[in-house]
């Protein structure tokens, strides 16, 4: 599919991005949509909201940050989460989302991405290697805290 373009999302996405969302994860989380795109709109933001939308019609979404020095990790695009909608998948347009994000970050100036995905995390896994993506320096180390 080649007749749609990506554009920062406005607040008319936001009920499109709600929905793909929750059914791909199960978990709607309407005030984190918000609230990202609230601060991502805010002037000099280092986040990025991104739509693909042919005509009128949202076809899919991807999003992520640029975060500096956490873990000691210098400037890097951290990718936080994307989705296409099921019935347009493997037409080009996950790879098309990706793309610009990277071309925000660029404009940036980082010249490293990130993301991290569930193990068992299949489809997105092959999504992200087939894009280049690798294991990289760091692990991910957690904890319940008792109550
Ligand atoms: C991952 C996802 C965004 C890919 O979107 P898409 O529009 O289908 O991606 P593309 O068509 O650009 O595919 C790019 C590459 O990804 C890989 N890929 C995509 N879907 C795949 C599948 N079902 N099986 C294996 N590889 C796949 C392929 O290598 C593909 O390249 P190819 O078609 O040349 O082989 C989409 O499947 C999706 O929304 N999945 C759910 C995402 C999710 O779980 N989000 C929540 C956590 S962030």
């Amino acid at each position: 599919m080649s007749n749609f373009t990506i554009r920062p999302a406005t607040p008319a996405d936001i009920d499109a991005i709600v929905d793909l969302d929750t059914r791909i994860t199960g978990m709607p989380k309407r005030e984190y949509w918000q609230g990202l795109f609230q601060r991502y709109g805010a002037p000099g933001a280092e986040g990025f909201l991104l739509v693909a939308m042919r005509e009128n019609a949202f076809l899919g979404f991807i999003t992520g940050e640029i975060r500096a020095w956490e873990f000691g990790s210098p400037p890097c695009g951290w990718i936080f989460a994307l989705g296409v909608e099921p019935e347009l998948r493997l037409e080009g347009i996950g790879t098309k989302l990706f793309d610009a994000l990277c071309h925000c970050f660029k404009q940036a100036g980082v010249t490293k991405i990130r993301t991290m995905i569930a193990r068992d995390a299949q489809l997105v896994m092959s999504y992200f290697r087939s894009l280049g993506l690798r294991a990289g320096p760091f692990i991910e180390l957690e904890k319940d805290l008792d109550e």
